[in-house]
Parts: C-alpha cells; sequence; structure tokens
C-alpha cells in the first residue's frame, strides 16, 4: 500500500480564506477586524521564526497584528503588566505569548494572566478545563490542526483506535482530549511506555509528538492506519545539509499506512491557520 498524502498546506490554505471572510464579514458588522497581539521575549531565533510567521499569516488574512517585542531580561512582573494592558485592550482579541520564555520568567503566572477569552493558544487552566469536561473553549492550535486533518481525510473518527505519542501540555494532553470527544479510543504514549512499537501497531490512527525525529518506524504502523506527524527537527544529513525530519521514519510508514502527514507541508501550516481561526472565533465570541 501506498499511503494517501495528507495535504496540510492545502489544508491551511482553506481555512485561512475562510478566516479572511468572517474577518471580513467582522469588519463590515464592527467597523474593525479580529487583532491578534503576539509577544516574543528575548531572540531565541526559532521563537522569532515562528512570530514572523504568524504575524505575516494574520496581516495577510486581513486581520489585525499586534507585535510585541521585548528584551530577554523583562522580568516576570513586566510581563504580566503587558498581559494586563493586553487584556483590558478592545482592539485586541487574541494574545498569544510565544513559549519557551526566559528561564527567570514564571511561565505558568504568565499564561494564567491571559483573560481565558482572548486565549488563542488554549494554555489558560480555564481553557484546559473546559476542554477536559467537554464544554466549548479556545482549544490549542496544533492539536486542533491535527484534529481537521484527520476529520477531512478520514471523517468519523468514532470508535477508532487512537494512540498519541508525547503527553506535552501544548499537544498530547490536548491532542487525546480531542480524540477523546471525538469517540476514539485513547492511549496517550511517552518516554516511559512498555514497548511502544506494540502500543502503537494496534492504533488506527497515530498521532507522533516526541520531537525524536524518526523515532516511529513503518514497522510500528498498522496497514491502513493514518499517521499524522507532529515533529519537525532539523538534522544535519551525512553530506552537510540538513533536512527537516519529522517523528516518524516518513519513507516507511508510507508503504503501509492508509494516509500521512508529510514534514514539512503536513501539520506545521495548520497550526498558524488555527491560530487565526482561533482569533476570529475569540472577536465573534467578544462582540457577542
Ligand atoms: N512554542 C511552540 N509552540 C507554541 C505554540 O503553539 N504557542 C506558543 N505560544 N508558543 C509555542
Amino acid at each position: 500500500m501506498t499511503a494517501e498524502i495528507i495535504d496540510g498546506k492545502a489544508t491551511a490554505a482553506e481555512l485561512r480564506q475562510k478566516v479572511a471572510d468572517v474577518g471580513a464579514e467582522f469588519r463590515q458588522k464592527t467597523g474593525r477586524a479580529p487583532g491578534l497581539a503576539v509577544v516574543l521575549v528575548g531572540e531565541h531565533p526559532p521563537s522569532a521564526a515562528y512570530v514572523r510567521s504568524k504575524v505575516k499569516a494574520t496581516l495577510e488574512a486581513g486581520l489585525q497584528s499586534f507585535e510585541h517585542k521585548i528584551p530577554a531580561e523583562t522580568t516576570t512582573e513586566e510581563l504580566l503588566a503587558l498581559v494586563d494592558r493586553l487584556n483590558a485592550d478592545p482592539a485586541v482579541d487574541g494574545i498569544l505569548v510565544q513559549l519557551p520564555l526566559p528561564k527567570h520568567v514564571d511561565e505558568q503566572a504568565v499564561l494564567t494572566r491571559v483573560d481565558p477569552d482572548k486565549d488563542v493558544d488554549g494554555f489558560h487552566p480555564v481553557n484546559v478545563g473546559r476542554l477536559s469536561i467537554g464544554l466549548e473553549a479556545l482549544v490549542p492550535c496544533t492539536p486542533l490542526g491535527c484534529l481537521k486533518l484527520l476529520q477531512k481525510y478520514v471523517g468519523d473518527l468514532s470508535g477508532l483506535e487512537a494512540v498519541v505519542i508525547g503527553r506535552s501540555n501544548i499537544v498530547g494532553k490536548p491532542m487525546a482530549q480531542l480524540l477523546l470527544e471525538a469517540n476514539c479510543t485513547v492511549t496517550i504514549a511517552h518516554s516511559r511506555t512498555r514497548d511502544l512499537p506494540e502500543v502503537v501497531r494496534r492504533a488506527d490512527i497515530v498521532v507522533a509528538a516526541v520531537g525524536r525525529p524518526e523515532l516511529v518506524r513503518g514497522s510500528w504502523i498498522k496497514a491502513g492506519a493514518s499517521v499524522i506527524d507532529v515533529g519537525q527537527e532539523r538534522v544535519e544529513q551525512p553530506d552537510g545539509t540538513r533536512k527537516l525530519l519529522g517523528d516518524v521514519a516518513y519513507a516507511e510508514a508510507a508503504e503501509v499506512a492508509g494516509s500521512i502527514t508529510p514534514v514539512p507541508g503536513g501539520v506545521g501550516p495548520m497550526t498558524i491557520a488555527c491560530l487565526l481561526r482561533n482569533t476570529a472565533v475569540a472577536a465573534h465570541r467578544r462582540e457577542g
């Protein structure tokens, strides 16, 4: 079998267009476009690159972007004061504080200070709790993007065995909650899981989010399974070039899987599209 390629780039483009349409309608009604504030603390190069992509996509969708680049030495108190200002700003519908924050900053205090109604990352304990009991919530962008890909390419997920590899607050845990909400039988595997290949072999849906390049081998995948690869690590090749690799050995897995996301062009573009979607949703809810 050769797997169907799950086209995250095209799916993200569709979603971004939808957000642009909804955003334009919002602007007609309210006189302003939905606004997203992005906060970048310090110079961490991958974070700076992510923030550039987020700002670019925000503007391309016709939304308003508020960019706050502040020095690495910023204290927790100063950052909390900025979050307070953004919470109070009526032009700001969504607030994203790019992670990781410098070590001296109390990350949880900052994430918890964001108004839950503006929490487009879905990291606030209120949104985490709402998701866990099946209430309407702002949901973290990467797992939401994975769910949208599965719904498009697999359809009804009800009753399927899903294995999520990785238990991070940003991806693994919310992914498991979303799959549970979609009526999957869900297993969360992690670094202490015994016999990971055997656990993965029973999955109809595999979501790999561990950040270990090519950990998941083709021989672990059940024939016909859908494979969603959240990993994207730049790895130096023998010829000195650097290649972006996922958590799944793509060529091997594509031989057995029913459908699979490529890296790049799979989950990555969906994360940003879902951020814009969450901003539009937050704007609509705030304008009631
Ligand atoms: N750093 C890596 N992924 C994310 C994300 O989804 N949101 C934020 N705020 N920071 C991140």
